[in-house]
């Protein structure tokens, strides 16, 4: 059994995430903006007694941030794994009318969040069963893999989260932190829409396949959820 906090957990991906998690008996922190709206949540809390427990956390406020990391101390006093799995995508952006506020708010919550999360959470982290952070990034924010423009602020703040996991791999290393980052691949979400070919159930398991097999070799990886290396 792990104790695992994960971020974006209403629907998508995150939501998975507390599906599987629950149903292998980990237990498991699940964070987001409005828990009280979380239907999904509040029925697999139900059926999961004393094994869920749900928390607001909007990624883009530093204030809420530091509320649910004291929340979670209050918690439990170990955490095993940190997904931050939540991230925003701002569709529609064209070539000369990208528009400060998209780059603001996509920093915001796709890597100011998950950075100052992390931080917060290390003193649990510390006392976890091989702890591990594991970031949920996009292939589009491979430096080496864009060729055309496309979603800019979305590309450009995960190439940002990129470079933020391998800061903070090398600053956790000494404290026994391993921290990585993984694509989901192409899933079939909101923001992956209808014609993605990967399923959620699918691209969850193989994403728990790589935090579970994670060991010191692979801080600082960015990885697809099938475990291959993508080139930065
Ligand atoms: N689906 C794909 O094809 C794909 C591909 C590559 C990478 N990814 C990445 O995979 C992760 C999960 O994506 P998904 O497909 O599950 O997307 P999704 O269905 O759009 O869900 C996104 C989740 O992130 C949450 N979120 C967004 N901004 C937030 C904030 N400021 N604070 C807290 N939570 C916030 C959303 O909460 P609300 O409901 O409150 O908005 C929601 O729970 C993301 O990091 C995404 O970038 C997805």
């Amino acid at each position: 059994m792990q104790r695992i906090l994960v971020t974006g957990t209403n629907r998508g991906l995150g939501l998975e995430f507390v599906r599987q998690l629950l149903a292998r008996g980990d237990r498991v922190i699940a964070t987001c903006r409005h828990p009280g709206k979380a239907l999904a949540l509040t029925e697999l809390a139900a059926a999961h007694p004393g094994h869920l427990h749900t928390l607001p956390l909007d990624l883009a406020s530093e204030r809420s941030i530091a509320e649910a990391a004291r929340e979670t101390a209050a918690l439990t006093d170990t955490l095993d794994a940190l997904i931050n799995n939540a991230g925003m995508l701002v569709s529609g952006e064209r070539f000369g009318a990208v528009e400060h506020k998209s780059l603001v708010d996509s920093f915001a919550a796709n890597v100011a969040g998950p950075v100052l999360l992390t931080q917060a959470l290390i003193p649990l982290l510390e006392k976890g069963k091989s702890p591990r952070v594991l970031s949920i990034t996009s292939r589009l924010g491979s430096i080496a893999g864009t060729t055309a423009f496309g979603t800019p602020s979305y590309a450009m703040s995960k190439a940002a989260l990129n470079m933020a996991t391998r800061q903070l791999a090398a600053a956790l290393a000494p404290r026994g932190i391993i921290v990585l980052c993984a694509s989901p691949g192409w899933v079939k979400t909101d923001m992956g829409g209808d014609n993605a070919p990967v399923t959620p159930h699918d691209s969850v398991a193989g994403l728990l396949k790589v935090l579970d097999a994670a060991t010191k070799n692979d801080a600082g990886r960015f990885v697809d959820y099938k475990g291959a290396s993508i080139a930065w």
